[in-house]
């Protein structure tokens, strides 16, 4: 996607040094564009627990090309036992997005058992690359397939189509296209016309910083909005649609996803609006059935609650929010139940948040 113009994806190797690989700077956003170097897995760590990168499936994606970096880094004896420590380091970085620990273990898996030589760490280096082409080739299917679901409720209306989304479920959270915006850039390129209700998503601002930066770029119309408006909105038929991104889904169809999003689909599911979630497979977590007893959830520095972050014109600045001596807590994520759910789109297609409906788009995981 676009960057004043210019094509970008989240993550790249820097051109002419394979050693460095490089990210957009997600702190800094959208009143700084700031390339981030990754040269070690601590700094790989650093980027994903700071949220200079953040997203489910750019963390996997990120945490892939660490394992490249801790294997490029690597010099002494026990290989084995350093790259094993490195990869749990790497997965220790956030609980939620199950992306994580699934490309780090792919990356071992890949690693393990072999010679450690030039020829490993070149392919290592295309095993993440793989990592990032596929998530970016699920970004594209998602699009298409969620593209069918706006162009119905557009064939009815006849009018612009009013799509609410939180937190940022876009193509800075992923490599490309994104999750939840991947079919309202399809729609949009295909001239259907449609309007974004971006949640802002606090404690981070995620909705207000980064989508709205995103959709800004691309040329879609959207309106930022305070995290409670979203109720009144589908209550005076101002919204179609929801669509949301995941960062865990349970093979029941239970969606972990940036906090909040549980009451809008409860307002949603109140006001008969219908409820998507948008995920590439690599967000399922095949192995868990009740995402609110097993989904671990993230809490991060109160100072996110306590404090706001913002530009003044020209640096990032802090300001404080509530009174010294109040108690804060900073969920990261919520759970929403398969019940709520109208429909996963995912790059096989859509189907119920269910197990035999999942299972049936994915027949390889019924094992
Ligand atoms: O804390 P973040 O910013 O990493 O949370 C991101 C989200 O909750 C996204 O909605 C989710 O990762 C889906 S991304 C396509």
């Amino acid at each position: 996607m676009k960057i004043q113009g210019k094509q970008y994806h989240t993550i790249w190797v820097k051109n002419g040094n394979s050693a460095v690989i490089q990210v957009i700077d997600q702190r800094k956003l959208p009143f700084k564009f700031e390339i981030f170097d990754l040269i070690t897995v601590e700094d790989t760590y650093f980027a994903i627990r700071e949220m200079v990168v953040r997203g489910a499936p750019l963390i996997g994606v990120t945490a892939a090309y660490g394992m490249y970096l801790a294997l490029l880094n690597f010099d002494g004896n026990g290989f084995e036992k350093y790259i094993i420590e490195k990869a749990d380091y790497l997965k220790s970085s956030r609980p939620t997005a199950v992306n994580l620990a699934f490309a780090v273990d792919e990356m071992l898996d890949f690693i393990l058992n072999k010679k450690l030589n030039t020829d490993l760490i070149e392919k290592t280096l295309e095993k993440a690359y793989g990592l990032k082409e596929k998530e970016i080739y699920f970004g594209n299917k998602i699009g298409e397939f969620g593209l069918n679901i706006i162009e119905q409720i557009y064939e009815q209306k006849k009018e612009s189509v009013n799509i609410l989304t939180h937190c940022n479920a876009g193509w800075l959270a992923c490599i490309d296209w994104g999750t939840a915006t991947a079919p309202i850039y399809k729609a949009h390129k295909k001239g259907i016309p449609l309007h974004v209700w971006v949640d802002e998503t606090r404690p981070r601002n995620q909705g207000a910083r980064l989508t709205a930066f995103e959709l800004g770029e691309e040329g879609v119309p959207h309106t930022v909005i305070a995290d409670n408006t979203g109720g009144h909105l589908m209550q005076h038929g101002k919204v179609d649609l929801v669509i949301v991104g995941s960062d865990r889904t349970t093979i029941t169809g239970d969606v972990a996803n940036k906090i909040g999003t549980y009451l809008k689909a409860l307002a949603a599911n109140d006001n008969n609006i219908p409820f998507y979630v948008a995920l590439p497979s690599t967000t399922i977590d095949w192995e868990i059935e009740n995402g609110l007893k097993e989904i671990p959830i993230e809490t991060r520095d109160t100072k996110e609650v306590s404090e706001i972050e913002g530009w003044n014109g020209s640096e990032m600045v802090s300001v404080k929010l509530i009174p010294e001596k109040s108690k804060v807590a900073n969920y990261g994520f919520d759970v929403t139940p398969a019940r709520l759910v109208a429909g996963l789109i995912t790059e096989r297609g859509i189907c119920t948040a269910d197990k035999k409906s999942i299972l049936e788009l994915f027949p390889e995981k019924n094992i």
